[in-house]
């Protein structure tokens, strides 16, 4: 009896040992143990030859728009099917275009869309023509493709824009307040170097499959993403744009542009200084709440007719609230 027992036993134990042993096989062949090298090594990134050039034709560029020395130029990254989000940002926080003297423009940066999504009744030409704010390459607008925007951003500043002092680049779907905004750049020592936004530091590159931002190894070889400031809403002076830019075109476009802007910041040696005030930039989008609103300078995950109601609620509600 015992012996039957025994043996009953055993067989369930190596039942299991082999279930592991598959488990770990089938894990290995998802996940291939690749030398993943722990510090990054800014030469893998930098070829000697500008071969990264980019030279996608602007199709719709506003080059006059900034004759009069901007303080500030906001660039948003949008897409052909985003014009509900574009009205909602000329009539909310775009709509001030001076603030305490000082000039503010916004402009949105796209690329082609399918013929399908041209197809609209208001068309890119016409909001062109209406509102002067489009920004436009002849690449195709594609996730994967947002890095070609990006560059666009800093070859439009540096070619046509270069007499603003700051540029900020952020989406679609973030409401920005820009009074905050202003009085921040207002307050900051103007330096060549300067840059800020919401930090991201010691960020881990994602090699799950399942996930949208997965990065193979092949592309990005290193354990860790330099420190780099989130797509969400980066502002810098414009000096250090025209450096980032001539910079871009010795560096491979990297598939996520906030990432390839740290890249070519690290490149250059640029030291990272985040912000002292952590209620500034929000990465993710926050409740409405209007003393947190007031405070802060851009916060992700809008959508436009929360854009149109937050907006209302806090310049309407305008001074004598007990805010901390
Ligand atoms: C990016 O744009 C180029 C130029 O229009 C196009 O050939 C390419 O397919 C696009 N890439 C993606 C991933 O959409
Ligand atoms: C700007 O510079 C002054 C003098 O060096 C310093 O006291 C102040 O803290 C600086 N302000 C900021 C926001 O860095």
């Amino acid at each position: 009896m015992k012996t039957v027992k025994a043996l009953k036993c055993f067989k369930l134990f190596l039942c299991i040992l082999t279930i592991i042993s598959v488990m770990l096989m089938a894990w290995h062949a998802i996940f291939p143990s690749h030398a993943v090298l722990e510090h990054i090594d800014w030469l893998y990134f930098y070829n000697h030859e500008p071969i990264y050039k980019q030279t996608f034709l602007f199709t719709l560029r506003e080059r006059l728009k900034c004759k009069d020395n901007p303080f500030l130029v906001i660039l948003v990254s949008s897409s052909p099917s985003g014009v509900k989000a574009r009205q909602a940002i000329r009539i909310t926080w775009g709509s001030q275009k001076s603030w305490w003297g000082k000039q503010v423009l916004i402009f949105f940066l796209l690329g082609k869309g399918t013929e399908q999504e041209e197809a609209t009744a208001l068309t890119l030409e016409d909001e062109s023509i209406l509102y002067g704010d489009i920004i436009q390459q002849d690449f195709l607008d594609s996730y994967n493709n947002l890095t070609l925007k990006t560059i666009m951003a800093f070859r439009w500043v540096t070619e046509f824009c270069s007499s603003a002092q700051y540029v900020m680049k952020s989406d679609e779907d973030v409401f920005i307040n820009m009074g905050n905004l202003v009085k921040f750049l207002l307050n900051t020592n103007a330096s060549e170097n300067f840059m800020s936004g919401y930090p991201l530091i010691e960020n881990y590159p994602h090699r799950g499959f399942h996930k949208k931002t997965y990065i193979s190894y092949d592309e990005y070889p290193f354990k860790v993403y330099p420190p780099y400031w989130s797509g969400l809403g980066y502002i810098l002076d414009v000096r250090l744009a025209r450096r980032v830019y001539e910079m871009m075109s010795h560096v491979k476009p990297f598939k996520f542009e906030d990432v390839y802007v740290g890249i070519c910041l690290g490149i250059l040696g640029v030291e990272f200084l985040v912000p002292e005030d952590a209620e500034l930039f929000f990465l993710y989008r926050i409740k409405f709440d209007i003393c947190r609103y007031k405070h802060l300078i851009a916060v992700h995950g809008i959508s436009p007719q929360e854009m149109i109601m937050y907006w209302q609620t806090i310049t309407r509600e305008s001074t004598s609230l007990p805010c901390h």
